[in-house]
């Protein structure tokens, strides 16, 4: 047997056991595309750390692809009855080099290369840093429950394997979003020492009547010789958003020393 038939065999266990069968439940996804897809995907390297995650009792099984972006794709799995997501970046991308403006400047990234699978490790940890960091502060972000390679498991925000839609896919938003988002850029900034810096209504969830942030790949610390400049543009995307459904905005100079202030 050649090497890739036996990488291919191994792939296709593994790809099985992840996507174990439930018989209790019907799902969205048919299993065997999801399956084929995780393997066309993910390297074997991913697929082993997903597989040592679930023998360790981390997770149970996944059940299929959220969403699939230009860096990560989001699945919807299962751990102990409760829905978790599951944010694995790709370690094969070219769009990281995006990332770099991030990186440069963040003093938590001294020494760690700047391209290649270390760094993609490096930003998954970073974003579940900032998700912990985040939700001590009291800013209402997804639980981050833990962090491996390239693999990134927090609560699942939605019901039954669909997310909650995002203020983007709703279209609309009131003015006590607008105000909680406000506060929410405030406790990060003052409590977290964090700038979200994609902050848009591409990356906030309405659940349960409240927002909600996510996408944490590319916040910064208050330090980051970029905060200010991509908390300025976190501003005014806000805004933008919300004078756009209609609620009425305060200007960015003063939300700017709101959130600065003491
Ligand atoms: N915790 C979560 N619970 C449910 N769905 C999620 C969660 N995190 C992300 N998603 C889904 O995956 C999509 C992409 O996630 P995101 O973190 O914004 O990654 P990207 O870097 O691709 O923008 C979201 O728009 C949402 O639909
Ligand atoms: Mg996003």
């Amino acid at each position: 047997m050649s090497a890739t038939d036996n990488l291919r065999r191994i792939q296709e266990r593994i790809g099985a056991e992840l996507f174990r069968k439930d018989r209790q439940t019907r799902y969205l996804v048919k299993r065997s595309e999801e399956e084929q897809a995780l393997e066309a995907v993910f390297d074997r390297r991913t697929l082993f750390t997903l597989y040592s995650m679930i023998n360790r009792g981390l997770l149970d099984y996944l059940n299929g692809v959220v969403r699939s972006g230009k860096e990560a794709r989001v699945y919807w799995g299962r751990k102990d009855e409760r829905d978790v997501a599951v944010k694995i970046f790709y370690t094969v991308t070219t769009s990281f080099k995006n990332r770099t403006i991030y990186i440069t400047g963040d003093r938590r990234f001294q020494g760690v290369p700047t391209s290649g699978r270390t760094m993609v490790y490096e930003w998954a940890k970073k974003e579940f840093k900032n998700l912990t960091l985040a939700r001590d502060a009291g800013v209402p972000v997804p639980e981050p429950l833990h962090v491996e390679k390239n693999v990134i498991m927090m609560e699942f925000i939605g019901d039954y394997g669909i997310p909650a839609p995002t203020l983007a896919e709703l279209g609309s938003g009131t003015q006590k979003d607008y105000n909680a988002v406000l506060v929410s850029m405030k406790k990060l900034y003052r409590h977290a020492g964090l700038v979200h810096g994609d902050l848009s209504e591409f990356n906030i969830f309405k659940y349960k009547g409240k927002i909600m942030l996510f996408d944490f790949a590319s916040a910064v610390e208050r330090a980051h010789p970029m905060a200010d400049e991509l908390l300025v543009r976190d501003i005014k995307n806000i805004n933008r958003f919300f004078s756009k459904v209609g609620v009425s905005t305060l200007k960015a100079e003063q939300i700017l020393k709101r959130v600065k202030s003491t």
